[in-house]
């Protein structure tokens, strides 16, 4: 297995991208430190983890706050000892453009991509120094990144600083063996993640509506399908394993080819 005997901390653990990643690197071989705002994504995916044979414990922590990370950064390191792997993940969704996004907003959606990823980097790069670990640290983008998506001003432009808060963090963490990446996300298949919703016993009444509200997004993708979260997971577990051991302030995209498609290329019309 790539990730035996290591210890990821991976924030934002929904049934989504998070639990995807968290469960892909359980299955490597990996214990599994689970990070949620919300006490039962940590929870719930920890206890699934757990149930089928991992090694999981959950922290309910807000990722903007210090306080709340150090005792999550410390509660792995009693747990398992240490963290090898950190992937941070942890985003909200608010689609307003710069017109309407009031302050508040601007800041909070800010705070939890850009400044909860700087509190998880610092504290847990400086127990891996303490600890002598070669770790890997991975930080979720998004292809809104690398594009300009209107009424999005927030998102587009915290996860784009994520881009080069990896470079920046990459080049000073080198001398400590630790390597710092990125992973692009697209708009995600809903499947997966409904169905592990589904597996850690929640109801899912509006699943139907939510699959086809993607269709439009698939439609514009070069491979005419979207990614799940399990191939988020394979990508992430290279990242984090030996087989990326020359690997530090790279984006890798797991995007079917989005970010790189011509402007006025219609995919769907070409597949006719
Ligand atoms: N779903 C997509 O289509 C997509 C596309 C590109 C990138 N991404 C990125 O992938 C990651 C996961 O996305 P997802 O679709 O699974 O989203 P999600 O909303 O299902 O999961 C995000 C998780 O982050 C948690 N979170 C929010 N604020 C937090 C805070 N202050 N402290 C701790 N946890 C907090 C939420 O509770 C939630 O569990 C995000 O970084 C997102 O930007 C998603």
């Amino acid at each position: 297995m790539k990730l035996d005997g290591k210890v990821a901390l991976i924030t934002g653990t929904s049934s989504n991208i998070g639990g995807g990643i968290a469960e892909g690197m359980a299955a490597e071989g990996a214990a599994i430190v689970c990070v949620d705002v919300k006490p039962d994504n940590a929870a719930d995916c920890a206890r699934y983890i757990a149930a089928s044979g991992g090694r999981a414990i959950a922290a309910a922590c807000d990722v903007t706050n210090q306080h709340q990370v150090k005792a999550a950064v410390d509660q792995a390191r009693v747990a398992f000892g240490g963290i090898d792997i950190l992937v941070n993940g942890a985003a909200i969704f608010n689609q307003k453009g710069v017109l309407d996004m009031p302050l508040d907003e601007w800041e909070r959606q800010i705070a939890i991509i850009l400044t909860g990823t700087f509190l998880f980097t610092k504290h847990v790069a400086r127990l891996m120094i303490e600890q002598k670990r070669k770790g890997a640290i991975i930080n979720i983008i998004s292809s809104a990144a690398h594009q300009g998506q209107p009424n999005n001003v927030a998102y587009c432009t915290s996860k784009c600083g994520l881009l080069n808060f990896t470079r920046s963090v990459a080049m000073e963490l080198t001398p400590h063996g630790i390597r710092v990446n990125s992973l692009t996300p697209t708009a995600t298949d809903p499947s997966e993640g409904i169905e592990r919703a589904v597996r850690w016993g929640r109801k899912m009444p509006e699943a139907e509506r939510i699959k086809q509200a993607f269709e439009p997004f698939r439609k514009r993708t070069p491979m005419q399908k979207l990614p799940s979260p399990r191939h988020y997971a394979k990508a992430a577990v290279f990242l984090a394993s030996d087989d990326a051991e020359m690997m530090t302030g790279t984006d890798l995209r797991v995007d079917a080819g989005t970010v790189a498609r011509y402007w006025a290329w219609d995919p769907a019309a070409s597949s006719r």
